[in-house]
């Protein structure tokens, strides 16, 4: 069996919503201290609802495809649903990552929480009832 699966090798060869978002209205930075990779996420919120998503990742294939993966989950999605995002969703949106490329899923999955955090801390009244 292929070490990635047809969907981690298209989203690594054609990565969607990569970018950034000028006025984004949330933005997330995190890394993973051992590899050394480095993913940011960037939002644009309307109506309690992710409008657009953008992000750059420096770094290897899966935290590219996972990063790729995790913005076409969360585009359009309430903000409450972006905030539940798991990097197990990613991983299984992408049909599976190998055991030890799980932590480059775990990087998006903090990022765009890190996004959102960051737009509630710019928007706090958006927070109320909102768990994270
Ligand atoms: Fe660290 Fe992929 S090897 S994010």
């Amino acid at each position: 069996m292929a070490l990635y699966s047809e969907k981690v090798m298209d989203h690594f060869r054609n990565p969607r919503n990569v970018g950034v978002i000028e006025d984004a209205d949330g933005i997330g930075e995190v890394g993973n201290a051992k590899c050394g990779d480095i993913m940011k996420m960037y939002l644009k919120i309307e109506d309690d609802k992710i409008a657009d998503v953008k992000f750059e990742t420096f770094g290897c294939g899966s935290a590219i495809a996972s990063s790729s993966m995790a913005t076409e989950l969360i585009m359009g999605q309430p903000v409450s649903e972006a905030m539940k995002l798991t990097n197990k969703a990613v991983a299984e949106a992408l049909d599976g990552l190998p055991d030890y490329k799980m932590h480059c899923s775990v990087l998006a999955e903090e990022a765009i929480r890190n996004a959102l955090e960051d737009y509630y801390s710019r928007h706090p009244e958006k927070k109320k009832g909102i768990k994270p």
